[in-house]
Order: structure tokens, then sequence, then C-alpha cells
């Protein structure tokens, strides 16, 4: 059992500094030097009216863990939430999930219309890139393959592979096979690059060794979580609380965790894939790291009701 946890104000202080320093240094990081159009709006606009920046909060703080110096990761973290927010504007659109609300505020689209929305996630998405490769010129070699590996995530293997299932799967059941495939690829895989790009930044090493294997089961367990726990939260939140439209899943004919399976026992199944992710951090403890902030978040991530 894992002794060391933060005490509650602690956790929620870590929360929001981490939060607040995402936030300094997205829209300078995406916007750099060049001047303002109404694609780079949109993104931008996309991009602070509001998102819990869980992505960057992983990738900071395990990197913390590994005494990485911040420089080395921030680019990631900021790269990270761009190519995130790029495939909200996209799930948004009517093409896709056409949805109203994101992020407590009417879509990109709804409010910049559907070109510039389009547009607006291609910038992010490459801008993420440029960002990325340029900081790797005096990162080095290891921040290379860590945006190479987080290419490869969000990509037409990760991401998007995740994405064309769950545009294949409205409007008829699917496997519980399938449906986990789906999860794990369309949601777990930036989440998986979140949680291992700080360990690919430590030290060329042979990706087979024992802390990338714990970091991966780690990955797996909350990137699967995360989205039953989105599934449910379609169900049981509030668009007050959740920032989003309520019960669009059903009304899409979606396949979720909890159309598949009912409520009840979508809930169960978070639970279990939460354990998971416990047992995961027990494993990362007996390392010798310090997972303390850690298993205060995936708490979080459990209980979360936004
Ligand atoms: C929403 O992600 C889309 C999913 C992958 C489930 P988040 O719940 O992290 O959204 P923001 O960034 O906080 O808005
Ligand atoms: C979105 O899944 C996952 C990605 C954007 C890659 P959902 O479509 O369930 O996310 P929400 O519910 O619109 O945030
Ligand atoms: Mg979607
Ligand atoms: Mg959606
Ligand atoms: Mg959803």
């Amino acid at each position: 059992m894992i002794q060391n946890k933060l005490e509650l104000p602690l956790f929620e202080k870590k929360m929001i500094a981490y939060r607040d320093s995402v936030n300094a240094e997205l829209i300078p990081a995406f916007l750099g030097d060049n001047e303002l159009d109404v694609t780079k709006e949109a993104a931008i606009y996309s991009l602070t009216v509001g998102g819990k920046r869980l992505r960057p909060i992983l990738m900071l703080s395990i990197g913390e863990m590994f005494a990485l110096k911040r420089e080395s990761v921030l680019p990631f973290a900021l790269a990270i939430e761009m190519i995130h927010t790029y495939s909200l504007i996209h799930d948004d659109l009517p093409c896709m999930d056409n949805d109203d609300l994101r992020r407590g505020n009417p879509t990109c689209h709804v409010k910049f219309g559907e070109a510039i929305a389009l547009l607006a996630g291609d910038a992010l998405l490459n801008r993420a890139y440029e960002y990325l490769l340029y900081s790797s010129l005096t990162l080095g070699h290891e921040s290379i393959r860590a945006a190479s590996f987080l290419a490869e995530m969000a990509g037409s293997n990760g991401m998007i592979a995740g994405q064309t299932l769950d545009m294949e799967s409205e409007g008829h059941e699917i496997t519980p096979e399938t449906l986990e495939l789906l999860h794990r690829k369309k949601t777990g895989c930036l989440l998986e690059a979140a949680v291992r790009i700080p360990y690919l930044l430590t030290e060329p090493q042979d990706s087979q060794n024992e802390i990338d294997r714990i970091l991966t089961k780690y990955a797996r367990h909350i990137g699967l979580a995360f989205q039953m726990k989105d599934d449910i939260l379609d169900v049981t939140s509030s668009l007050s609380v959740l920032g989003k439209s309520i019960g669009k899943d059903k009304k899409a004919m979606k396949s979720t965790y909890v159309t598949l399976y009912g409520l009840d026992r979508a809930k169960i199944l978070l639970e279990n894939e939460m354990q998971g992710a416990f047992s995961a951090l027990e494993e990362m403890d007996q390392t010798g790291l310090d997972t303390s902030f850690l298993y205060n978040l995936t708490q979080y991530l459990l209980q979360r009701s936004n």
C-alpha cells in the first residue's frame, strides 16, 4: 500500500500551479512571433476557453519525478495540449460529433464557422510539431525520439485510428474487444504519450526496461479508465459542471461503455481499471520513485466530475 500521498490542500495547490504555468506559456508557444489572423484567433479561443490540462500536468509532474529539467519537458507539455485541443476542435465538427459546446463555451465551429475551425485544428497540429522540432535543436537526441513517439501516439495508428473506429461504430453494436480498442486508441494513446515521454527524455535506455514497463502499465490503465469515465459523465453529469452537452453519446448512437454495458456495469469496469493503475503505482513506489503526486492525481481521475 502506498503510504506516501499528499494532503489534499497541497495536492490542489500543486494542480493549480501546474495549470497556471501551462496557461501562461501555451499561447506564446502557439503564436511565437507570428501575426494574428482569424485561424490563429480561433485556435487561441479553443486553447483559452478552459480545459483541465491533464496531459501537460501528467508530463510535468512525471518529469519532476525523474528530476528532469523543466525546460526539457515543457515543450512536450505545450505541444501535447495543442494536439489535444486540435483533436477536440475536429471531434466537435458537424461531420464528426456535431457538438455545440466545449469547455463550457460554444465550440470552435459555432463561433468561427466550419472552415476556420478545421484550419484552426490544422494550425494547432502543425505548430505543435514545429515548436517541438525547433526545441529539439537545443534539447538533443532524446527529445527527437520522444517527439517521434508523440507523433506515433497521435497519428493514424494511434488517436486517429481510435477516432476512425469511433465513427465507424456509430449506429450499431460492436464487440467488447472492439470497444476496448476504440477507447485505448482514441483516448489512451495520447495519455500514454503524456506518461511515457518524460522517461524517454531521461537517458538513452533500453525501451524494454522495468520503469518503462511499469509506466506503460499505468498509462494503459488510466487511458482506458479516462474514456470510461468520459462515457459515464455523459449520462451522470450536468452541462454546467461538465462544460459539454449531456446525453450526446446515446443521441448520436455512439458505442460507449454505458451503451454497451449499462451504467452500473460501466462503473464497476472503471473501478477495476483504476485498481490496475494503483497497482502499477505501487510497483513504481517500490523502485524508490516519489509517486505521491501521481497517487493523488490518479484518485482525482477516478473521482473527477468534469
Ligand atoms: C476530453 O478530454 C476528450 C476525451 C479524450 C475524453 P478532457 O476531458 O481531457 O478535456 P479537457 O481538455 O479537460 O477539455
Ligand atoms: C473524443 O472522444 C476523443 C478525442 C477527441 C480524440 P469523445 O468524442 O467522447 O470526447 P467528448 O465527449 O466529445 O469530449
Ligand atoms: Mg468523438
Ligand atoms: Mg465528442
Ligand atoms: Mg465523450
